[in-house]
């Protein structure tokens, strides 16, 4: 199968491509360097008409869509940019997939909600993002089931790795800077590992591009790592792994803060947990466990790190 992976430079990105490459040739469009392992084509994705210049070039069986402009707070004055990356490029891909009966593989975010449930959100629970990032995701999602095309949305949330910009890696950084740290602690959320989700997507794009005419299931699914927890609770569970495994020899002392404590030019969801039963239900999929991935995860960022 002839694979076209984009973002492959991203937290997502990088673990999708191994776990890609098993399913067929796969081909990378992105702004930076990739893997010397697969042809990687430099180019500015918010550029549609050579976008679709390239597709009809390489033509795709299947499409992997992992490229997003992820910049939450700066999405709130790029616009533009924001929706021609998350809104109108899955669109482009949608409508190329549809029109040559390929397959597209994309993802999106718990911030297509606005966080007032009470309960784990479900694929078909109504939206209401709070925030142009949100708005622009939602966006994507909605161009892409207009086309018609056949495909996977994976919404997930929290997402990080040892590499790019999150959480886990700016919570290290500022434990060596700062003595003390204010973390937001009326936020509750399901944090996932980059790696988990690129394993998800390879285990159901194996099901799906294996017999796509019989496969029935296309459409919008949650997936998330397991484990409820707010932005502290996750700040703690980081320095105990960091602790344990040795990064970090001693902690900062941590306040928890409301949201209003810590403003933001994106207002975020302050429930943002989504329900992962239909995936479980659907293809046996389990939710990985949060503080064994989270170790897995901080002994590699360890290992980079010597
Ligand atoms: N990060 C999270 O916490 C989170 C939470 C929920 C859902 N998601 C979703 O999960 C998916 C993967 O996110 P991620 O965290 O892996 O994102 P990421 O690390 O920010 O990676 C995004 C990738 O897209 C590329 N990209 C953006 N604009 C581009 C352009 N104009 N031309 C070419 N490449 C461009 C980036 O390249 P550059 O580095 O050159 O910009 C990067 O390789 C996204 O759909 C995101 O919305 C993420």
């Amino acid at each position: 199968m002839n694979i076209l992976l984009t973002g492959a430079s991203g937290q997502l990105g990088q673990e999708l491509l191994p776990r890609l490459q098993p399913l067929g040739q796969v081909s990378c469009i992105d702004r930076a360097v990739s893997a010397d392992d697969c042809v990687t084509l430099r180019e500015d994705l918010a550029d549609l008409n050579r976008v679709e210049i390239l597709l009809n070039r390489m033509r795709p069986e299947l499409i992997v869509n992992a490229a997003a402009y992820t910049a939450v707070d700066r999405a709130e004055t790029e616009t533009e940019p924001a929706f021609r990356i998350n809104a109108e490029l899955p669109g482009c891909l949608a409508r190329w997939c549809a029109r040559n009966d390929r397959l597209l593989m994309h993802y999106s975010t718990d911030y297509v909600f606005s966080g007032e449930a009470r309960a784990p959100y479900r694929e078909e629970d109504p939206t209401g993002p709070l925030s142009v990032y949100g708005e622009s995701k939602l966006a994507g999602e909605c161009a892409i089931t207009a086309s018609g095309c056949r495909h996977l949305v994976l919404r997930t949330s929290w997402v990080y790795s040892g590499h790019g910009n999150n959480f886990v890696l700016t919570m290290l950084r500022l434990a060596r800077e700062r003595p003390k740290l204010n973390i937001v602690a009326d936020q509750v959320g399901r944090p996932t590992w980059a790696r988990n989700l690129a394993r998800v997507s390879a285990t159901l794009l194996e099901k799906a591009a294996g017999n796509p005419a019989g496969f029935d299931r296309w459409g919008i699914w949650h997936y998330c790592d397991s484990g409820v927890v707010s932005w502290y609770d996750f700040a703690c569970a980081i320095f105990d792994a960091a602790l344990e495994t040795g990064l970090l020899s001693r902690l900062p002392s941590l306040t928890a803060v409301p949201t209003s404590g810590f403003p933001q030019a994106a207002k975020r969801p302050l429930y943002s947990v989504l329900d992962t039963t239909a995936i479980r239900e659907a293809f046996g999929i389990e939710p990985a466990g949060l503080q064994a991935s989270l170790h897995e995860c901080i002994v590699e960022i360890q290992k980079n790190d010597e």
